[in-house]
């Protein structure tokens, strides 16, 4: 079986589980004061990493529940699988499986599987985006004012001051409107497809990151940092968009002070 067929399978068989599952946690615990993971957090997890072991055995793996296999190979698959915990413990509807594949330190394949509306997301470098087989692109919403966009917050934001407030409100103040999804993954993917048109946000993983900004770099979207210096899925920092809204974008993540309203 190939790397593509692979993640897609896997991706597949892990969203099944999870819509099974939805509603049917039996166990909650935090790894911080917000931060959870679910017994189904982990059987996904393990489904995944079982499967790939067992086909691709040299491959170094990488995911959040922690269960890595690191040896230097450069073949690494990095994993959540499951981006969007909060709302899966809730039982709200959003969340997915994502599945990045890099070699030898370059992003070749991303895979997202939302399997509550079953899109499947699928990227490979240099060979574009695609949502459930149909080619896709980033929107082409000219100006930050006509924009949604979506956002997150870290998990240490009631005890950090780098917690994103302050461009939530100030991106507030400037764009059309801002969702709060829940799945880092999904909201890329939807810069991909143009349902939104830009996404910012701080402190997220690799495994967070690592297929959505694939689906956004095929879909002729741009990423950095808020420095506007090159994105790295092992980077403090991300601004996905059209590319169209992107300067502007930085320049509200660098604004030093909280805008408030006029009048
Ligand atoms: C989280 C989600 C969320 C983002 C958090 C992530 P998890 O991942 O992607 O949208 O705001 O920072 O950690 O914990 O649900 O896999
Ligand atoms: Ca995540
Ligand atoms: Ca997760």
């Amino acid at each position: 079986m190939e790397v593509k067929e692979a993640a897609i399978y896997i991706a597949r068989k892990a969203g099944e589980l999870l819509r099974e599952n939805l509603g049917r946690v039996e166990s909650i615990e935090y790894k911080g004061a917000v931060d959870l993971v679910t017994d189904v957090d982990r059987k996904s997890e393990t489904l995944i990493v079982d499967f790939i072991k067992e086909r691709f055995a040299d491959h170094d793996i990488l995911t959040e529940e922690g269960q890595d296999k690191t040896e230097g190979s450069p073949c690494r698959w990095i994993i959540d699988p499951l981006d969007g915990t909060t709302n899966y413990a809730h039982g709200y509807p959003v969340f997915c499986v994502s599945i990045g594949f890099e070699e030898e330190g370059e992003l070749r394949l991303g895979v997202v599987y939302d399997p509550m509306l079953e899109e499947l997301f699928v990227a490979e470098n240099g060979g574009g985006a695609y949502l459930n087989g149909r080619r896709i692109r980033v929107s082409a919403t000219p100006t930050l004012d006509k924009s949604l966009l979506s956002t997150g917050f870290p998990y240490d934001l009631r005890t950090s001051r780098e917690n994103n407030l302050n461009h939530f409100s100030n991106f507030a103040m400037r764009a059309q409107a801002i969702r709060r999804a829940g799945s880092a993954a999904l909201d890329m993917c939807y810069v991909g497809c143009g349902r939104f048109d830009g996404f910012w946000e701080l402190k997220l993983k690799p495994w967070d990151v690592a297929a959505g900004s694939l689906v956004v770099k095929e879909a002729g979207g741009r990423l950095t940092d808020f420095n506007d210096s090159p994105f790295s899925i092992y980077g403090y920092e991300v601004i996905a968009s059209n590319g169209l809204i992107h300067q502007e974008m930085v320049e509200v993540v660098n604004l030093k002070t909280v805008v408030t309203p006029q009048g």
